[in-house]
């Protein structure tokens, strides 16, 4: 059963759109009372409701274990940046994407926030150092960037500034943990951080395939959807090469590095799976799984994926 906090704190939230809804859900299903702080009058008007239906829908579905009745009341919307702040214990930013904005608001959260207070900022690209370098205190600044919805894909990537404190890093570390998020430190700033350079290298080349008019809209996405993501939703990009070739990764790397390495050029990167990287990335995949093992692992991943097609299948009426 998840903890229910009853002492007078909470986390709060700045921005009530679709990610600052969805931390909500995060935090409140786990018993963390939460303020949203919220600036359009809209939004004002409906983030409640939006966050009611989520968590119905979650325990429709067997996904939360508290009742309704008691996470409900844990969530209000504010209209005060101070009675958001004043007894936080972590804070969630959720405005847009506009570095500026970001910039006025750590300066006033950073004043505003006890000590000790992780300010975090749910953004897709923007590192901290670009938007948090000035304020008084900076080493509470962060980015803790989620997927979207984050009370579905359960990771957090936290990417701390050069200056932000390990005591923040590890405590937003524990939080996440906390609320049944996987958190996953970088140990640097990079644009866009893992999740949306992943994201970002795929689609790049979804929109490079659609330019050259070698292939329609619907059928990178049918691509996608029934093939390379159905794969992806039991394993990641290296587990799925490991397991494509007889031999795993290594030998998939000397097969296929250099048709990658081509297509890469095409595109002008010169990305290079040299020797010490692939040996680096072999020898991780078998600590984890021993070529002995590798067919048991063929035949679990279609045992996985056969699961996955009965699932959707039943949920788009199709069985
Ligand atoms: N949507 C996604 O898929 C996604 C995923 C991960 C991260 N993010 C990031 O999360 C952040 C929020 O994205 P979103 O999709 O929820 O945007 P959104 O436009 O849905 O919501 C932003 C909300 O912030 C409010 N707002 C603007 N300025 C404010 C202020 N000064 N104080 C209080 N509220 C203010 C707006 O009125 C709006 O309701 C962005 O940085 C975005 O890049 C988005």
């Amino acid at each position: 059963m998840a903890k229910f906090i009853k002492h007078n704190c909470y986390v709060g939230i700045v921005g009530a759109g679709s990610i600052g809804v969805a931390w909500a859900v995060v935090f409140a299903t786990r018993g963390y009372p939460v303020r949203l702080y919220e600036v359009a009058t809209d939004r004002i008007l409906h983030a409640k409701d939006e966050f009611l239906s989520k968590i119905s829908e979650l325990k429709k579905f067997g996904l939360i274990e508290n009742d309704i009745d008691a996470i409900a009341p844990l969530l209000s919307i504010d209209t005060d940046l101070e009675s958001i702040t004043d007894k936080a214990i972590h804070i969630q930013e959720c405005i847009p994407e506009i570095k500026e904005d970001k910039k006025k608001l750590f300066a006033l959260l950073s004043e505003l926030t006890p000590p000790d207070v992780p300010i975090a900022s749910s953004t897709s690209f923007l590192p901290a150092s670009t938007f948090a370098s000035d304020v008084s205190h900076r080493e509470r600044c962060l980015v803790i960037h989620p997927g979207n919805p984050p009370y579905l894909l359960r990771i957090a990537e936290i990417v701390p500034a050069p200056f932000t404190s390990m005591s923040v890093v590890e405590k937003s570390k524990q939080l996440m943990i906390d609320v049944q998020m996987h958190p996953i430190v970088l140990s640097h700033e990079t644009t866009g951080f893992v999740f949306n350079r992943l994201q970002g290298a795929l689609l790049n080349e979804a929109y490079s395939l659609v330019d050259d008019g070698i292939v329609s809209i619907e059928d990178i996405d049918l691509i996608v959807r029934d093939a390379l993501g159905l794969r992806w939703s039991v394993l990641g990009p290296f587990e799925t090469v490991d397991l494509n070739t007889r031999g795993g990764i290594k030998q998939h790397a000397a097969r296929m590095g250099p048709t990658y390495e081509k297509i890469g050029a095409e595109r002008g990167t010169n990305t290079s799976w040299g020797v010490e990287l692939v040996d680096k990335v072999a020898a991780a995949r078998r600590a984890k799984l021993p070529l002995e093992k590798w067919e048991e692992r063929v035949s679990w991943r279609d045992r996985a994926m056969m699961t996955l097609i009965i699932a959707r299948r039943k949920f788009l009426g199709q069985d």
